[in-house]
């Protein structure tokens, strides 16, 4: 067994952990989006592997067996050329992806299929937005320049931005509740936009927004092929047949 641990995300490091401690041969691959990566615990890979094509010969180059899609609900395109290039290898995959967030009692949450709809989402009268979606997509929000965008991002930008009215905060999740209430209230945002990413590591601003009534603009998820795909890292562990290892045993 050789497995591929497609990462970028707080589970993925999680997963990562879990199969270090099983001693299981793995590899961890990060697509280089980041200036400081968080270390992993595995032999790491850094960048894209070009395209299916590149992923293919990879996997027959590295002679894996399992690959596991830890990616961001959101990365889409990685999650598509792992369902293509291991149809085509014969190599098991399997997603590891969390449950979208659902709203409860209190949130006033607006859900839009793309980021597109999300723009539109926003009001025409000038506002004050935490614009929560990460910094490769901040150009369609350019058509609203009435507004100021608070953006939260890994790493200072390199280059100019589409926006012009912006405050950068630089800071890595997870995040929680009483420093998100806090940047809510001192930037005194009054729209949230995000993406529903699930999972625990980016959803204190949701819960900080439900306490002090900001209204969310929720982008959902894209969709994919049909795949295998768990929620938990115990449930890897089993489908790798290494449950009892990961649970101490
Ligand atoms: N999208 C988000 O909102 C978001 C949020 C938090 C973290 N992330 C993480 O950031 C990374 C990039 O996300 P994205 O939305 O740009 O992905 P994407 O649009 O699905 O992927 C674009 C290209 O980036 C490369 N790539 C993506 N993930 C990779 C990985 N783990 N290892 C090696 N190459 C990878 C692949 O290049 P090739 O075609 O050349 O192989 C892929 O085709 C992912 O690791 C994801 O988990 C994304």
């Amino acid at each position: 067994m050789r497995i591929l641990l497609l990462g970028g995300t707080t589970e993925a490091s999680l997963m990562a952990q879990a199969l270090a401690r099983a001693g299981l041969d793995a590899v961890f691959s990060y697509a280089g989006r980041t200036d400081s990566p968080v270390a992993q615990p595995l032999p790491t890979r850094v960048g894209g592997f070009g395209g299916v094509s590149g992923l293919v010969d990879w996997l027959r180059d590295h002679r894996i067996s399992h690959v596991i899609d830890a990616t961001h609900p959101f990365a889409a395109q990685m999650s598509r050329n792992a369902i293509m290039a291991c149809a085509q290898t014969g190599v098991a995959l399997l997603g590891l992806e969390r449950a979208a967030w659902q709203p409860g009692p209190g949130d006033d949450w607006h859900a839009v299929p793309d980021v597109a709809a999300a723009v539109d989402a926003l009001p025409k009268a000038p506002a004050r937005v935490f614009l929560a979606i990460g910094k490769q997509t901040l150009a369609p929000f350019a058509a609203k320049p009435q507004h100021h965008y608070l953006l939260r991002l890994v790493d200072p930008p390199t280059g100019p931005l589409p926006l012009k009215l912006t405050t950068i905060v630089i800071a890595r999740g997870p995040f929680d509740v009483a420093a998100d209430g806090a940047l809510l209230h001192d930037h005194a945002i009054t729209h949230i936009v995000a993406k529903n990413a699930g999972g625990m590591g980016a959803e204190a601003k949701l819960t900080a927004a439900r306490a002090r009534g900001v209204p969310v603009i929720l982008i959902d998820r894209p969709a994919l092929p049909a795949r295998e795909v768990v929620a938990t890292i115990d449930d890897v562990m089993i489908w790798l047949g290494h449950a009892d290892t990961e649970r101490g045993v």
